[in-house]
């Protein structure tokens, strides 16, 4: 099973420009150089890095990268996606290298979402945040979470819970955006660690590869100043502050640079014992707020 969200990929025509963002915006520090491709390592905590920008032809998202815990955990599930049928690429070492791990491979989920799997994250070294965030929601909790796109709903949601392991925490149905269109479906799962939710599915395809990134701090006023430095960078907030019925995140999200979705939030559930959670089923998204506002397509 997976332990948490360990680092993503994201590539980006300019990867100077997003972690510039992460810097000056989120608070994130810039981690060291690990290959001559231009790449920008982005840290939040302890870990050796957490976001890895890499230079490419598209601003998109690209990989998330779970930590097993072990490499007893990763061997088994390697095996288990062996044993599945389903192809595994093993990285080398100069990826490993890159990514500050021992070891890591590759899968694809049923929808094309690109999934790393590591063991064994470089030696950590302390790291404080910017804009005086004390920290970031992190350790074993992972970075944060993230929600892919999922058309391929029934069966990606098959792959994550059969496969690797994740467990239900919440399955969300909204309103279709317009007649004659499905419903819309957030399948919420979680890694083992406390976090109510590490994975959210969505049941529709997004040109980014990605619906939402979340970082997580540790007061009110950090997600307030937060969200002052967005709207004085020009950024557009597509949901502005709510609490989420299901995670009771204080949240509100924008758009970084590459039109990512991200979230920055606080106050996040945390479950300390998973077999004594029953997993929800719900139909409204917040308690309060989430005012969306998403750019009409030019
Ligand atoms: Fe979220």
């Amino acid at each position: 099973m997976v332990a948490s969200l360990g680092y993503v990929r994201l590539e980006m025509q300019d990867p100077a420009v997003w972690a510039k963002f992460g810097k000056d915006i989120l608070g994130f520090g810039a981690g060291k150089s690990r290959d001559r491709q231009g790449t920008k390592y982005l840290r939040m905590d302890k870990a050796p890095f957490r976001y890895m920008i890499e230079k490419g032809e598209a601003d998109r998202f690209v990989a998330a990268g779970y930590d097993m815990g072990s490499k007893t955990a990763f061997n088994a599930q390697v095996a288990a996606f062996e044993k599945a049928g389903i192809e595994v690429t093993h990285g080398n070492e100069r990826d490993s290298k890159r990514r500050a791990v021992k070891g890591f491979a590759s899968v694809t989920d049923p929808s094309g979402n690109l999934v790393e799997f590591f063991h064994g994250r470089d030696k950590q070294e302390p790291f404080t945040p910017g804009h005086g965030i004390k920290d970031f929601k992190t350790g074993k909790m992972g970075l944060g979470h993230l929600v892919l796109p999922a058309p391929e709903n029934k069966a990606t949601i098959d792959f994550y819970r059969k496969h690797m392991g994740f467990g239900v925490s919440d399955d969300l149905s909204l309103p279709a955006f317009a007649p004659g269109m499905p419903k819309q479906r957030i399948y919420f799962m979680h890694a083992d660690n406390p976090r109510h939710h590490t994975l959210g599915l969505y049941n529709f395809p997004n040109p980014t590869g990605v619906i939402h990134l979340m970082a997580e701090v540790g007061s009110m006023d950090e997600v307030g100043y937060c969200m002052d430095r967005v709207k004085a960078a020009g950024l557009h907030i597509f949901a502005s502050l709510g609490r989420h019925s299901n995670d009771e995140m204080v949240s509100f999200y924008f758009f970084a640079p590459g039109g990512i979705g991200f979230e920055v939030g606080y106050d996040g559930k945390q479950v300390k014992d998973w077999s004594k959670f029953t997993p929800t089923k719900t139909t409204s998204g917040d308690y309060w707020g989430h005012e969306y506002d998403f750019p009409m397509p030019e």
